[in-house]
């Protein structure tokens, strides 16, 4: 029997999910968890690249992981793990890095743009970032890593770094992981400040989150920018208005996306109405995450019982690993 491929991916933990993340990405873990053998991991070791404080850090760690699986993720499926609980990685890194070269490192887009954001906290880690990236990987031994298109080119240095692993001790211990693009597949969410995608920089109100409370998420809604409506019949949608149809078509029922596009064709649309239905679709569609995340709030030992358990399995893999490539390079075994 060919074996299932190993998907593993990485989470940086960065506030609160929103519907963007949800369509976006974590809908897609929540559908391979059920055919792939799937790794998905908190990526704690990442956030020092940026000085976090240890209580944010630790909050935001336990945020993420209790989002998650409200959102699906469920841990007898997939292996969920903090990152920071598999020190193994720090050690393929080490040695990744000793064949990573500053010149590659310097040409990575995401190095030069938080070189730019932070130029008083350039820091080595910063700049050895993909190495990091490529150790999380391939300690898994992972085939598919669901990523989106701001982490292709670290995809892409991973390939480099393992095949090059592979070239220099002569071995094919390595696979050689593929980024497993699912952009296009996904419904792009837009934000409901009239333009883009949905994001937390984009400012307060531009994003709804998937933990929100109901009388919040109805405010944001109600304020969504709109126009002063359409005056010609079938005219065209302008982009803030088709950003809220786009949203209505992911959380409400088809034929009140028919009925407010109706009244949009003959121009008798009114905004409020349609900002009225889609708050309250929104609520539906998140009610089942909220109550999910707040039970989940208050059951520490649930939550450490899931990133044990992650842990274990991950660690095991790991370790195995590193043992090889000790072995591989040339050094002692030690474990
Ligand atoms: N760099 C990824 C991001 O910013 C997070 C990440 C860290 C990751 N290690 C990973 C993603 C390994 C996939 C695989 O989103």
């Amino acid at each position: 029997m060919e074996k299932k491929p190993i998907v593993l991916s990485g989470i940086r933990p960065t506030g609160n999910l929103h519907l963007g993340n949800y369509f976006g990405a974590v809908k897609n873990f929540v559908k391979m968890q059920e055919t792939n053998e799937c790794y998905f991991f908190i990526a704690d070791y990442h956030m020092l690249t940026t000085h976090p404080n240890p209580q944010d850090l630790q909050s935001n760690v336990r945020q993420v992981v209790i989002e998650y699986l409200a959102a699906g993720l469920d841990p007898e499926k997939a292996t969920l793990y903090l990152q920071s609980d598999i020190p193994e990685t720090a050690e393929l890194y080490l040695f990744l890095n000793m064949n990573a070269y500053l010149g590659e490192l310097e040409r990575v887009t995401t190095f030069k743009e938080k070189a730019r954001k932070q130029p008083e906290n350039v820091n080595a880690g910063l700049l050895t970032y993909p190495t990091l990236m490529a150790s999380d990987i391939i300690i898994q031994r992972a085939h598919l890593v669901p990523v989106g298109k701001d982490q292709e080119q670290h995809l892409e240095m991973t390939r480099t770094f393992a095949r090059r692993f592979n070239r220099m001790y002569k071995v094919d211990y390595f696979p050689i992981p593929k980024a497993y693009n699912f952009d296009q597949e996904l419904v792009k969410i837009p934000g409901l400040d009239g333009s883009g995608k949905m994001g937390k920089s984009e400012g307060e109100g531009n994003a709804v989150f998937l933990g929100e409370d109901p009388k919040s998420i109805r405010k944001k809604v109600m304020r969504a920018v709109t126009d002063s409506g359409p005056t010609e019949m079938n005219q065209e949608k302008p982009e803030p208005i088709q950003n809220l149809f786009n949203l209505m078509k992911v959380v409400s029922a088809s034929d009140t996306v028919d009925h407010f596009d109706e009244a949009y064709n003959n121009c008798t649309i009114r905004y409020g109405d349609l900002k009225k239905q889609l708050a309250g679709d929104i609520i539906n569609f998140t009610a089942p995450f909220y109550e999910k995340i707040n039970e989940l709030s208050k059951d520490d030992a649930y939550i450490k019982k899931v990133i044990d358990m992650g842990a274990e399995k991950a660690r095991a893999n790991a370790q195995k690993t590193v043992r090889e490539v000790r072995e591989i390079i040339g050094f002692r075994k030690i474990y």
